[in-house]
């Protein structure tokens, strides 16, 4: 099998995916024109063209630029289920879907409106297409820790819907240690904690979000490469790291994608996974970045095997869910070879 079509087929889930990362310039146009928003752009042409970023924050001014269209209940619907939708159409089985609630309610839109559009497509996702779901809830870590306590309130009354916590946002400057207390308490409260980390903020970052708020999982993490006994220690612990190649090459955290550190990320024995982050900012969504990933590394039938693997591995899915998943998997790469 080639390796397209390998990366087409194969069963596999996405661990890092921002879901207003999604809105796709036509959705955005149309969400303005319905809610009476005005946006500084004309065309969809003009709204591609202002994706052009040297750094994270250049992207993030954009996209919550973007996010302003988001008001009503059926525009998180519309929304989650346009990315659902491609994910069926690209074998993807199961999502780990971050949604930051700050963008909005800091806007006037209730957190509950956000919640139940997003959990109406989650659910129809399910019943539709078989993909199974869980959404991760990030506190946006330039603002205060004031703000991320009550936006852990609200999830606390709706613990059913949201699987996780996570820390996303403008990086630099905003070490994890500023979020311990929120995360002691997410997690007292049952929330599995996972952060951005290592993305532009030095390895000391991805040390304090394993050590200060204990996550179970890191996303991003490329800058833990510059530190060989950190390294060592994620590898020994199993824990996955959600890698997002188009992300990195369009937010300059890699000069190019031959540059990419995947496959030393799997060659020191980390549970490396591939993921899209807001596929449309960054080009692509998650078999786009295996693609385009594979093709600037030369990446091997059996590395791209891992990959998708280690996409089951890394999930939060419950054990019997993960052991049919990738039993799952594996059935699909013994029949295919
Ligand atoms: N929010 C959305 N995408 C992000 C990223 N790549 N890093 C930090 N915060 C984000
Ligand atoms: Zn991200």
């Amino acid at each position: 099998m080639n390796l397209a079509r390998l990366i087409a087929d194969m069963p596999k889930a996405e661990l890092h995916l921002h879901i207003e990362g999604t809105l796709e310039p036509e959705l955005m146009m149309q969400l303005a024109s319905r809610n009476q928003v005005t946006l500084p752009y004309a065309t969809v042409e003009d709204i591609r063209q202002a994706y052009e970023f040297n750094c994270l924050q250049d992207f993030l001014d954009v996209y919550y630029l973007g996010m302003s269209v988001l008001l009503k209940r059926e525009d998180f619907f519309d929304l989650a289920w346009a990315y659902l939708e491609k994910m069926a159409a690209q074998n993807v089985t199961h999502v780990e879907v971050f949604f930051d609630p700050q963008g909005h309610t800091s806007r006037g839109v209730s957190f509950d409106t956000v919640l139940s559009g997003l959990t109406d497509a989650f659910d129809k996702a399910r019943r539709d297409f078989g993909i199974s779901s869980k959404l991760i809830m990030c506190f946006l870590r330039h603002l205060s820790e004031e703000e991320a306590f009550d936006t852990l309130e609200h999830a606390c009354s709706c613990k059913s819907h949201i699987h996780g916590v996570g820390l996303d946002s403008s990086e630099n400057g905003h070490p994890p240690s500023k979020f311990r207390r929120v995360f002691a308490e997410a997690r007292d409260q049952g929330f599995t904690p996972v952060a951005h980390a290592g993305e532009e903020g030095p390895p000391s970052y991805v040390t304090e979000a394993l050590d200060e708020l204990h996550i179970e999982r890191i996303d991003h993490g490329n800058r833990a490469l510059e530190d060989p006994a950190l390294v060592k220690r994620i590898a020994d612990s199993g824990m996955a790291m959600t890698v997002c190649p188009l992300s990195n090459k369009r937010l300059q955290v890699v000069p190019d994608l031959a540059d990419h550190p995947l496959r030393l990320m799997l060659n020191a024995g980390i549970c490396a996974t591939v993921n899209s982050d807001d596929p449309s900012y960054f080009g692509g969504y998650v078999n786009d970045n295996y693609l385009a990933v594979a093709d600037a590394l030369g990446l091997t039938h059996a590395e791209i095997v891992q990959l998708g693997r280690n996409s089951f591995i890394g999930s939060f899915m419950n054990d019997a869910d993960k052991r049919a998943a990738v039993a799952h998997f594996d059935d699909f790469v013994d029949k295919a070879n």
